[in-house]
């Protein structure tokens, strides 16, 4: 195990020295993850002379109708903003991921850890920095979801320390996306994708990958029209 303050200095020498003046950490531990569908409109009221006309064609579901899947990680707490820290009440990356699964009318699934991150987000740091060095495999909270009616998975992460944090690999153990079209997408403190894209090509079989997308945790607040303007560009 590296200690902490050669971690440090490896993540500024990577180019990321704003990415130390900040924190965060999770109070997810507690929450159970599950597949969110997207709600359903209500149907409209049906006249008694429309219920006759039987002649009337089904309506055709939308054509990404379920079979989209957004999967994320996301930490809430203190994190990492421009010059310093902040407080969040919603992880950045869960943000883009409902960017994405609006655009796409799609189900959502949150990767939960069993055991929360710490709220400092330098504590997370070195937690995060001590699981990546040796490829733990921290434990997930709830049910994986059934993926099997899903073509297209998104999947996304912030990066900690240039990659993927390790709950990410927990699910990828636990969950077959083989066969599926897979999207990475991430936000970051400068990183951008960071080695995600590769890490999901080497970890998951026989999947198709579509370009991903990264966007500084700190301008996901203004980023919708440039992840949805992403999201449709991709032609699914
Ligand atoms: C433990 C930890 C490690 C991080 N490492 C990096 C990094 O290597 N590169 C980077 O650009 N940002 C890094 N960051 C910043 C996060 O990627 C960024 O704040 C992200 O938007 C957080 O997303 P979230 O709120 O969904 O968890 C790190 C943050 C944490 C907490």
């Amino acid at each position: 195990m590296r200690d902490t303050n050669m971690n440090r200095r490896t993540f500024v020498e990577a180019g990321l020295a704003a990415a130390l003046l900040a924190g965060c950490s999770s109070r997810q531990g507690d929450e159970v993850p599950a597949v969110v569908e997207q709600p359903e409109e209500a149907p409209e009221a049906v006249e008694p002379d429309q219920e006759a006309d039987e002649s009337a064609p089904d309506e055709e579901p939308p054509a990404n109708a379920s079979k989209t899947l957004v999967v994320f990680y996301s930490r809430a707490d203190e994190n990492y903003a421009d010059g310093g820290t902040e407080v969040l009440e919603v992880g950045h990356t869960k943000v883009m991921a409902d960017y994405i699964a609006e655009a796409l009318e799609a189900d959502t699934y949150e990767i939960v850890p069993q055991k929360a991150y710490p709220f400092s987000y330098d504590e997370c740091c070195d937690q995060a920095s001590t699981e990546l060095a040796g490829d733990a495999r921290p434990e997930l909270a709830g049910d994986m979801p059934d993926v099997s009616g899903y073509d297209t998975v998104f999947l996304g992460c912030p990066i900690w320390w240039g990659s993927e944090p390790m709950v990410v690999r927990t699910f990828l153990d636990a969950v077959d996306l083989s066969g599926k079209t897979v999207v990475p997408f991430t936000t970051h403190g400068g990183s951008g994708l960071g080695s995600v894209p590769s890490n999901l090509e080497a970890r998951i079989a026989n999947a198709t990958f579509l370009d991903g997308k990264a966007v500084a945790g700190t301008a996901v607040d203004g980023a919708r029209d440039e992840v949805v303007q992403w999201v449709h560009g991709l032609g699914l």
